[in-house]
This record gives structure tokens, C-alpha cells and sequence, in this order.
């Protein structure tokens, strides 16, 4: 197919109509002063319904699946599909970009297709659960499109005890038609995604585009700490068994460790459990969730390990209960060199540098990319900010992200990708 050349209006036009849908689903939120959307919850329906009637406009032909993936369908002479998503949950407090621009990407570039001959089908995909702010696992809906959903993750409970399943059956989904909601492996040619870049490279380097060569790989340790809780006035110090103490503890120690890798392995913990959680209890129990990740599975492996043993050490000597489970872990996925080389393509035919970054978020495309190959393109965000509310994209580099998804679609040749 012949690329098309877009004028600067087009591009423009591309980008404010972006923006415009980034801002309406921005206004999809459970708190009237801050956005957050979790996965399963009225907002999400709201989101999804939003998303699907974008889709239909577009000319789209929309499904949902068993894990609320709202699906855009246009239909190519063949069997074979191209698979364009991100997903329109959110973190607490977050940003109005990380996800939503990228299923609105795909909307706008499936419309330009709509009265074209392609040889392959494409489907937009709107995921509802990337970034695992509700329950403590993540990738769950392109899990379920990959054909590697955990269906012990059923049994995971939110912070008021609602399990995945519980929460399934309630937004109107069967765990029995989990399976159903994968693609065939001869069906997904290439699965790819755009997104804002999330961190300060682009805007450094003065380039509005980037190819994503790889996503980091993580890891989630579940740690739970088993103290016994005690009157915080008539404990002797030396006599507690103290569970905050403990995790907070095993918290400096895992930034420590991180900190000595200088830069190659980064830890976080963003979300601890406190219990029983007054002010004159000695807390009994603490759940601390830590984030490990790093380009490197070897780098990352040994940080893990070493975290998982200093931690032991600090519960064996005050005397805690322990227990560490791994809810996620996702190795580093390589994006595909074809898919590379062709975005890349698409990027230099608009005139901009294509440069190439790794990406040091998590995105779906590390679970579909166990389906088929996958790609990425990212757009400069402003100050590499983001899960933040002053995340921020500006409208000519949304454009240009909606224009180089458009060239990718006509240089993309399913039967070429080894
Ligand atoms: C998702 O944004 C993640 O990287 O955790
Ligand atoms: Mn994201
Ligand atoms: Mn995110």
C-alpha cells in the first residue's frame, strides 16, 4: 500500500482530536478532584462504553471479552489479524495519558483504514487491567487474549476483599469464558501499542517519537509480615513483635540493595497493609509489595534473591512470621526487530529521528508478546512525568504518534515477521 503523505493540518487535526478523547475519558473517574479508574469498578464500564462508541464510529465492529477487553474489529480479506491496544485502567491519582491515548491511537488509525483494502484484519484492544492498582496482579485482560491467564489470580482480593472472580461476576463476566478470550496463534500477526514515553529521554533529545527495543522485566514480591499485636503503652520495647518494624525494615534494606546496583536494578514499595491499623496497637500484620525490575534478568534475579534473603534474616531476628510469594514476574521482552525497523520506517517518513529506547515501565505488551511479536512506539511526555496528574503530551506529538501508527499499518507485512 502506498504510504500515505500527511500535510501538517492532517497531523494537527490527527493530534486535537486526540486530545480531546484523551481529555473526555480523563473525566471517566471514581473521585470527582482526582482520576482513578480501577479495573471491574462502574468507571471502567463507563470508559469501556465510552471507548466502544468511539470504536463503532470509527466504523469498528465492537465485542467485549470475559475479562472486559473492549475489542474493535475490521474485518481483511484474510485470516490474519493486527493487534493495536493499550488499556484504560489507572493508577491512584494518575495522569490522563498512561494507556487511554494509546487505545485512541488505534481507534483513529483503524477509521483512516476503514474504506481501505488491507490484506489483514486489525483489532483494537482497550484493556482494563495494566497497571494492577486494584488487585495485586497485572497484565490480567492481555493475559487472557494471550492464552496465559493464571486462573489463580481468580483468588486474588482487593484492598475490601473482593476476590477477581467475585469482581468478574459482578461487572456481568463468566471466569468459565476466560479461554474463550484468546486469539488463535495463526490469527495474531504482530501485536503493537503506542504510548507516552513515561520518562525524560525524548524530550532530552528533542525528538517528539521513539521505537521501544525492549520492555523491563519485573518482578512483585508479596511480603507478609506475622507479629502479634500488644498495647502500645505497656509493651516493653524489647518484648514486641512488631510487623511495621519489621517490613519497614526489610523496605530500607531493599533500597539499599537497589541503590548499590547503580542503576541497573530499580525497587520500589508503593503499597503496604498495615493491621490491625490504630494508633495503640502494635501492628500484627503488614503486607508490603515490592517492585522489582531491571533490563537485565540476571541483574534482576540476583537483587531478588538477595532482598528475599535479608528479609528472612530481619523476620528470623524479631522473631516475625513470614511469608513471600511472587504474584508477578515478567521477563524483559524484546520488541521485534521487523516490527522496529517499520515503525522506525513510518517515523522517518514524517520527518522525524526514530530513535530507539528501552521501555522502564510495564505494558500489555509483555503478555501478548508470549501470543506473537509485538512493538512499540512511544511519544514524548512533558518532563518524563507520569502516574502523576500533571502527565502531559502536547497535541502536535499526539498527532504525529496517530500519523506514524498509520505509516507502521501500511508498511506492515504479516508473512515478512520470522
Ligand atoms: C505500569 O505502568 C507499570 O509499569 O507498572
Ligand atoms: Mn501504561
Ligand atoms: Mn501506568
Amino acid at each position: 500500500m502506498t504510504p500515505t503523505t500527511f500535510t501538517q493540518d492532517q497531523i494537527a487535526s490527527l493530534g486535537a482530536r486526540a486530545e480531546t478523547m484523551v481529555n473526555s475519558l480523563g473525566t471517566v473517574s471514581a473521585e470527582p478532584d482526582r482520576l482513578v479508574r480501577l479495573f471491574l469498578t462502574p468507571e471502567h464500564r463507563r470508559a469501556a462504553d465510552r471507548v466502544a462508541g468511539w470504536m463503532r464510529a470509527a466504523g469498528l465492529t465492537v465485542s467485549e471479552d470475559a475479562l472486559g477487553t473492549v475489542r474493535g474489529r475490521l474485518d481483511g480479506p484474510g485470516k490474519k489479524r493486527l493487534l493495536i491496544g493499550s488499556h484504560i485502567d489507572t493508577v491512584i491519582n494518575a495522569g490522563m495519558y498512561d494507556g487511554p491515548f494509546g487505545v485512541i491511537a488505534g481507534i483513529l488509525a483503524a477509521e483512516h483504514f476503514h474504506a481501505k483494502r488491507l490484506t489483514f484484519g486489525i483489532d483494537v484492544l482497550a484493556f482494563g487491567d495494566e497497571e494492577g492498582s486494584r488487585f495485586p496482579a497485572t497484565l490480567s485482560s492481555s493475559s487472557a487474549c494471550a492464552g496465559i491467564f493464571r486462573t489463580e489470580n481468580l483468588q486474588l482480593a482487593d484492598r475490601n476483599g473482593v476476590t477477581l472472580a467475585d469482581a468478574l461476576h459482578a461487572y456481568g463476566k463468566s471466569p468459565d469464558d476466560i479461554a474463550a478470550a484468546a486469539y488463535a496463534r495463526d490469527e495474531a500477526a504482530a501485536y503493537v501499542e503506542v504510548h507516552i514515553e513515561q520518562g525524560p529521554v525524548l524530550e532530552a533529545r528533542k525528538q517528539p517519537l521513539g521505537v521501544v527495543t525492549a520492555i523491563i522485566g519485573q518482578t512483585y514480591l508479596n511480603v507478609e509480615f506475622l507479629g502479634e499485636a500488644g498495647h502500645a503503652g505497656t509493651v516493653p520495647m524489647l518484648l514486641r513483635r512488631d510487623a511495621l518494624a519489621g517490613a519497614a525494615e526489610a523496605m530500607l534494606l531493599g533500597e539499599t540493595l537497589a541503590r548499590e546496583t547503580k542503576g541497573e536494578v530499580v525497587a520500589t514499595v508503593g503499597r503496604i497493609a498495615v493491621a490491625p491499623g490504630a494508633t495503640n496497637v502494635i501492628p500484627a500484620n503488614v503486607v508490603a509489595i515490592f517492585d522489582i525490575r531491571s533490563g537485565s534478568e540476571s541483574a534482576r534475579a540476583k537483587l531478588v534473591d538477595t532482598v528475599k534473603a535479608g528479609i528472612r534474616g530481619i523476620a528470623d531476628r524479631r522473631h516475625l512470621g513470614l511469608t513471600i510469594t511472587s504474584p508477578r514476574e515478567v521477563a524483559t521482552t524484546p520488541c521485534d526487530a521487523q516490527v522496529q525497523d517499520r515503525f522506525a520506517d513510518a517515523v522517518l517518513a514524517l520527518g522525524a529521528e526514530p530513535l530507539r529506547l528501552g521501555s522502564g515501565a510495564g505494558h500489555d505488551g509483555q503478555a501478548m508478546a508470549k501470543l506473537c511479536p509485538i512493538g512499540m512506539l512511544f511519544v514524548r511526555c512533558r518532563g518524563g512525568i507520569s502516574h502523576n496528574p500533571m502527565e502531559y503530551a502536547n497535541p502536535q506529538d499526539l498527532g504525529l504518534a496517530v500519523a506514524a501508527l498509520i505509516g507502521f499499518i501500511e508498511r506492515f507485512e504479516p508473512e515478512k515477521l520470522g
